[in-house]
């Protein structure tokens, strides 16, 4: 079944990059010191409406790497290091390895990184995101050790150098394992978003073209300044806006009177913040750029303390939530993600319930992490984004 949608899939995508992945091949080795040819080849097909529906920016072929893998099967603790994985649904650049379950970067940026991981019955879940073997990223946890099977999620866009490994390692222990089926529990991703590449506003390597609703200015010939440009005009700045945060520490919600402003949750821990438009000290995202984008938290549970978390924007419209009301002794997580229409200003922020019953869980494993980029940029010039 698996290879059938894969299959399926590559062919779709086949047929429809085929005839782009020719042309950019072509450039590439004819003219590629020359970025100007591919960028207007590349933006005239996209304009044509040819790769529309994929909402991939075509220079993207070279530049892209992301991953999905899943697992079929269970892992006992203390067995293995690495989660492994024996499903690869996507492996585009063949950065990642499912026999060892590393993924080492070959194009450096910053890459977005999800994973679910089930619940052993009876045994305890903690499941570490690490760069490089030993660099702590964030934590997927659960040490309620019932019968029940659940599962447990965590995400976090990071920065990676070429040669940086990423992986899933496992607690070393008999009382922890992980819990998969047929129906797999166990699911890993991950994919570049932004590549660090020395970025002119004409190599746009988001995934998805804003200038290709107009002619592109820069695919004038060099030189030729036809329409109004100067020799000095810069390129259109390109729209990037992503940031990652976690806590090393919890939350203890307090009984304030209830009439107090409705604090944001603020983060010590600062994984990426391109474009700074996310204020750690604060708590709040600042939309620069209008567009769509995409936001994702995972908050732990504390000890005998219910999780009440918020997605917010502007003076406290909730978006979404988190919520979980045992009020046991055990740590889990919750999480939650959806994509936002923004306009420039706005903000973005989570709010934890500030009553003594509440409280989020976090240390230096990161339980409590909060991720957000842009997606989709509006489509109209962003020439503007300069002026200020
Ligand atoms: C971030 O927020 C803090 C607290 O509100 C504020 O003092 C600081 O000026 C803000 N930093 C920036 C760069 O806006």
């Amino acid at each position: 079944m698996r290879e059938k949608v894969t299959t399926d899939m590559q062919t779709r995508l086949t047929t429809d990059m085929h005839t782009l992945y020719q042309h950019t091949r072509t450039v590439e080795r004819t003219s590629w010191s020359s970025p100007w040819h591919l960028a207007c080849l590349l933006g005239i097909l996209s304009f044509l409406g040819s790769v529309t529906p994929l909402h991939v920016a075509p220079v993207t072929m070279g530049l892209r790497s992301s991953f999905s893998a899943t697992r079929t099967n269970s892992i006992l603790g203390g067995t293995q290091k690495a989660v492994t994985f024996n499903r690869l649904l996507v492996n585009a650049g063949s950065d990642f390895n499912p026999d060892t379950g590393h993924f080492r970067c070959r194009i450096p940026g910053a890459y977005y990184f999800s994973f679910t991981v089930g619940k052993y019955p009876e045994k305890m879940l903690s499941v570490i995101l690490v760069k490089n073997g030993q660099e702590v990223q964030a934590m997927a946890y659960d040490d309620y050790k019932k019968k029940g099977r659940k599962v447990q999620s965590q995400s976090v866009m990071i920065s990676l150098r070429a040669m940086d490994t990423v992986w899933l390692m496992l607690q070393d222990s008999p009382q922890h394992a992980l819990y998969s089926t047929a129906g797999p529990y166990i699911t890993f991703t991950g994919y570049l978003v932004y590549p660090d590449i020395p970025a002119p506003g004409y190599l746009n390597n988001h995934l998805s073209l804003p200038g290709q609703l107009y002619p592109n200015p820069n695919c004038l010939p060099p030189g030729d300044h036809r329409h109004g440009l100067s020799g000095s005009a810069k390129a259109p700045e390109e729209p990037r806006s992503a940031f990652s945060v976690a806590r090393t520490s919890p939350v203890l919600g307090e009984n304030g009177g209830g009439h107090q402003e409705k604090e944001p949750l603020t983060f010590d821990v600062e994984y990426v913040n391109i474009g700074a438009h996310f204020n750690k000290t604060s708590g709040r995202f600042t939309c620069r750029y209008p567009g769509a984008y995409y936001f994702a938290f995972t908050v732990g549970k504390h000890p005998h303390r219910a999780v009440s978390v918020k997605l917010m924007t502007g003076h406290g419209e909730v978006q979404a939530m988190v919520f979980d009301e045992d009020m046991s002794r055990r740590r889990e997580m919750q999480s939650q993600s959806l994509l936002l229409p923004l306009r420039r200003g706005d903000t973005v922020w989570l709010y934890s319930q500030q009553d003594e019953r509440y409280a989020i869980y976090s240390n230096q494993g990161r339980y409590t992490t909060f991720s957000g980029f842009l997606v989709y940029p509006d489509a109209e010039p962003t020439t503007t984004a300069s002026q200020d």
